[in-house]
């Protein structure tokens, strides 16, 4: 394992984010909190985590990064629970080091873990394919996203912590080959409030990267701008849930008008 924390280093800005969600996972399943995440737990225990200052956070910035990353990983596991079976296929974009292919192998009729080559290589230390479960070097930028990959029509579609790094432009450029290529399917997103691109997240900037989020969609709804094909089917924020977490933060959100621009929803499509 002594190279993985070398090819870590060398990864570029964005690859190396799929740290800190790792990281939160790992922290969270640790101290017995919001979720229960082994598998984070065993990766992060092989990765040098002191070369990114995780352990310099404020406690305020640790518990707002520690409860919206276990609650996006709750959400997204609830809209699947509703809509996988044993004929899914899932695309799960931006995959980095997730770990959610341990708890849906068994319930899906494959399951394929996305990224870069750079990644894709590190992750190929942690999991194992098999027919089940499989991993690809594809950037959602590509001519062909699902380039070699088995295409259904009862498919679904994971973005989690990605498309707020990329412009509108590719954002629709990317859903509109994932629609043209499936036909139909569903859709799992997160995407951030407008204010969140106005500075560099600091939890980005405190493992020393300079990542900023250039694309943001306030209203959920507002999905047939993206692909006219998109139903919204429903969406929730990173505040709905595990209230007494968030502190005055979870009251500030309370205003549709601050939550709409701050926080992290997870929205369930259909095309
Ligand atoms: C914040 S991480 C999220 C990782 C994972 N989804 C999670 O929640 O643990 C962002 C991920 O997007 C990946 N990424 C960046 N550019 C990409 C691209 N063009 N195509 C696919 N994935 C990309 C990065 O390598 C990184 O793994």
């Amino acid at each position: 394992m002594s190279g993985i924390n070398s090819k870590i280093q060398e990864l570029g800005s964005v690859e190396k984010t799929m740290l800190i969600p790792l990281w939160s996972r790992a922290e969270e399943s640790m101290n017995g909190g919001l979720i229960d995440d082994q598998l984070s737990i065993d990766i992060i225990n092989k990765i040098d985590t002191s070369l990114y200052g995780f352990n310099q956070m404020s406690r305020f910035v640790k518990n707002y990064l520690l409860t919206a990353i276990a609650n996006r990983t709750i959400l997204i596991d609830e809209y699947l629970d509703k809509i996988i079976n044993k004929d899914s296929i899932v695309y799960n974009f931006g995959c980095g080091l997730d770990t959610r292919f341990a708890r849906y192998m068994d319930k899906v009729k494959q399951w394929n873990d996305i990224d870069m080559p750079e990644v894709v290589d590190i992750r190929r230390s942690f999991a194992t394919e098999s027919e089940v479960y499989r991993m690809h070097s594809l950037s959602i930028l590509a001519e062909n996203p699902l380039y070699g990959l088995e295409i259904d029509k009862n498919c679904v579609v994971i973005c989690e912590g990605l498309l707020m790094y990329f412009d509108e432009s590719e954002v629709k450029g990317f859903l509109k080959k994932m629609i043209d290529a499936t036909e139909s399917g569903n859709m799992i997103l997160e995407t951030l409030g407008s204010w969140t691109k106005i500075k560099i997240n600091p939890v980005i900037k405190g493992i020393g990267e300079n990542s900023r989020y250039t694309w943001s969609l306030n209203n959920t709804k507002d999905c047939r701008k993206l692909d006219i094909r998109m139903e919204m089917v429903d969406s929730k924020t990173i505040f709905d849930l595990n209230k007494s977490r968030w502190g005055s933060m979870g009251t500030l959100m309370r205003s549709t008008y601050l939550n709409k621009r701050v926080s992290s929803k997870i929205t369930l499509y259909r095309y």
